[in-house]
């Protein structure tokens, strides 16, 4: 097939893709989909606004000059009558500036307090969101729920308003932590807690990335915010706060727990209690695995755990030496744990 075939198949896939998932594309920075991300893009349009109308003024004058005052045939060659000194022309270019920067400050600072000021009502969930190389740990202390890469958190509206209150630590170097259409960016830094709060306006999935350079898999170090309405969000939150599936083959379950896979991650109510890589609990009940790269069905877990260092390299998972039936039965068991 010609390569601009194959292109345009390449692309059709992708838009089918795009519309098949009630995804919030990163790109639209235009669309603010929470408080404080609408706020940082009311100033940024402010401030883009102020500063076209200076370019258009400054261009404007300038191609004025260039076009009524340029040097035309028959002009005189001699220095034009040099003026100097005019208080109105004096005061008018350091006024106005003083006044468009008083103007861009005073907002800055207003609408950097309505996000910082911001009382956190009580019935705010609250979540810790605990930065790894390279992947996000979502605790929830008051409900007792651990989860990893795909954060849940409900719907807000002007009718129930409800806020989400995050709560940011780094367990090694520094990171970022971004949701484009919900909230600026905030640092995610060792031995140091920041905190920020969203208030999402529209159900469904948000795209989110690192945005402070952390190592080999800092580009693929993604997340989601999966925001639910508050039905939904109840739900998941009964349904995580269960006890794992029990074992519906002793065998299967026997092959994970016999494997090293136990020193790093947990399956609450069994000898699995790592605590370096993310909680296995309710694996399935995640969209997808390896921060949030690749669907999670059995197919890709079982790639993954065979060969963690093909899809992410450089990855801290380490690739651990098991027949095939032993994947294949460990494979079988986590894909049990919804
Ligand atoms: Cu974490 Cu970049």
């Amino acid at each position: 097939m010609p390569l601009q075939f194959r292109l345009i198949g390449t692309l059709l896939t992708f838009a089918a893709l795009l519309a098949a998932q009630p995804m919030h594309a990163v790109g639209n920075i235009f669309r603010p989909l929470a408080t404080p991300a609408r706020l940082v893009s009311e100033l940024s349009i402010l401030t883009l606004v102020i500063c076209a109308a200076v370019f258009l003024i400054v261009a404007a004058l300038l191609a004025y000059a260039v076009i009524r005052f340029g040097y035309r045939e028959g002009d005189s060659r001699s220095e034009p009558p040099q003026v100097y000194g005019s208080n109105q022309v004096e005061i008018a270019w350091t006024v106005v500036p003083i006044l468009i920067v008083f103007v861009l400050a005073m907002s800055t600072a207003r609408i950097t307090s309505a996000v910082q000021d911001q009382r956190i009502p009580k019935d705010a969930v609250n979540v810790t969101v605990m930065a790894h190389q390279w992947w996000w740990e979502f605790r929830y202390p008051d409900l007792k729920i651990v989860t990893a890469n795909e954060l849940h958190v409900p719907l807000s509206s002007d009718a129930q308003r409800k806020l989400t209150y995050l709560t940011l630590k780094s367990a090694d170097v520094a990171h970022g932590f971004w949701v484009p259409q919900l909230a600026g960016k905030t640092d995610v830094i060792p031995n140091r807690t920041n905190t920020m709060w969203i208030d999402p306006r529209e159900a469904g999935v948000y795209l989110g990335n690192c945005s402070e350079y952390c190592g080999t898999q800092h580009a693929k170090m993604e997340l989601r915010v999966i925001v639910d309405s508050p039905e939904d969000f109840d739900k998941w939150v009964a349904q995580q706060q269960q006890a794992a599936p029990a074992a519906e083959s002793r065998e299967n379950q026997g092959a994970f727990l016999a494997s090293a896979c136990i020193a790093c991650h947990t399956v609450s109510g069994t000898p699995a209690r790592g605590r370096s890589g993310p909680d296995l609990t309710h694996l399935m009940s995640r969209q997808t695995i390896a921060s949030t790269e690749v669907p999670n069905n059995a197919t890709t877990l079982r790639d993954w755990i065979k060969d963690p260092q093909r899809l992410k390299p450089g990855n801290k998972m380490p690739t651990i030496k098991l027949s095939d039936t032993q994947l294949d039965r460990m494979v079988a068991y986590l894909t049990t744990l919804h």
